[in-house]
């Protein structure tokens, strides 16, 4: 008899996971990395317990229907790349269809979506990797997927998560940095029930992070722009002049 076996669905999933969510903070990346992918004008992130108890992503995105709901659980399954050529010329920030089977796989996944041409919304449930129907409901234009109980199915990863505080410092670098590179989409960051970030659409990128980081900040960074051979760099990272240096605003978790 041989020894050797091929691993379930599920359990590939869930190694994968393991690769693409590492905490909380993880999840949140992959949700609104989803959520500026599919064009949104505004992302709001809304967190209980660190991220342990809830991930919720709002977006007003192209949203999708009851077909590519089913589908966007699969692994493997993308609408961001088709073919080979495909990989060598990429505008997004995901393509390997990984992130929502991964997070499904281990947490309790819900994701509603309704796209701008339909009346109707839909949704679908994932808990710990098996997928259930897709249902009809009533839902805005767009997209919410809310991960809960993170890591339930999964008790080595759950013991490893940190303090509440400690979690949402990871939440909010990603979401900073997100945030700050898409000065264009209007962003919002709570934690439970409390606002840590709202920051309105804007053209101006020291406006972001004057909203982001405080205005004293915003006034003193120099930005950067170089041309040439074809290249433009530009904004980010903004830099700091020699002596002025800022404490982290501290975070009320
Ligand atoms: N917020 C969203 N709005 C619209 N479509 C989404 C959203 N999130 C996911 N999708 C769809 O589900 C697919 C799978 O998402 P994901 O697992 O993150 O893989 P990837 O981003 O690598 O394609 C995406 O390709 C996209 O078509
Ligand atoms: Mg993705």
């Amino acid at each position: 008899m041989s020894s050797i076996e091929i691993l379930s669905a599920g359990l590939v999933n869930r190694i994968a996971a393991g690769e693409c969510v590492e905490r909380p903070a993880s999840v949140v990346k992959e949700l609104v990395e989803n959520a500026l992918d599919a064009g949104a004008g505004r992302v709001d992130v809304s967190i209980l317990d660190g991220g342990r108890e809830l991930v919720q992503v709002v977006d007003d995105g192209t949203g999708m229907d009851a077909d590519d709901l089913r589908l966007c659980v699969q692994p493997h399954a993308t609408s961001k790349i088709r073919d080979d050529d495909d990989l060598f010329n990429i505008h997004t920030m995901g393509f390997r269809g990984e992130a929502l089977p991964s997070v499904g796989s281990i947490s309790r996944l819900q994701v509603t979506s309704r796209t701008r041409e339909s009346d109707v919304a839909h949704t679908i449930h994932v808990e710990g990797g098996r997928i259930g129907a897709v249902a009809p409901c009533g839902a805005r234009p767009g997209t919410t997927v809310e991960a809960r109980d993170l890591f339930y199915c999964v008790p080595a990863r759950r013991k490893f998560l940190r303090t509440n505080q400690t979690e949402m410092g990871h939440i909010t670098e990603h979401f900073a940095r997100l945030a700050l590179a898409h000065p264009a989409v209007a962003f919002s960051l709570k934690h439970q029930k409390r606002v840590f970030h709202n920051l309105p659409a804007t053209d101006d990128r020291r406006r972001r992070i004057a909203d982001f980081y405080g205005p004293e900040l915003a006034e003193v960074l120099l930005p950067i722009r170089r041309e040439g051979n074809g290249v433009l760099v530009e904004g980010e990272p903004w830099v700091g002049q020699v002596g002025v240096h800022f404490r982290q605003r501290p975070l009320r978790a």
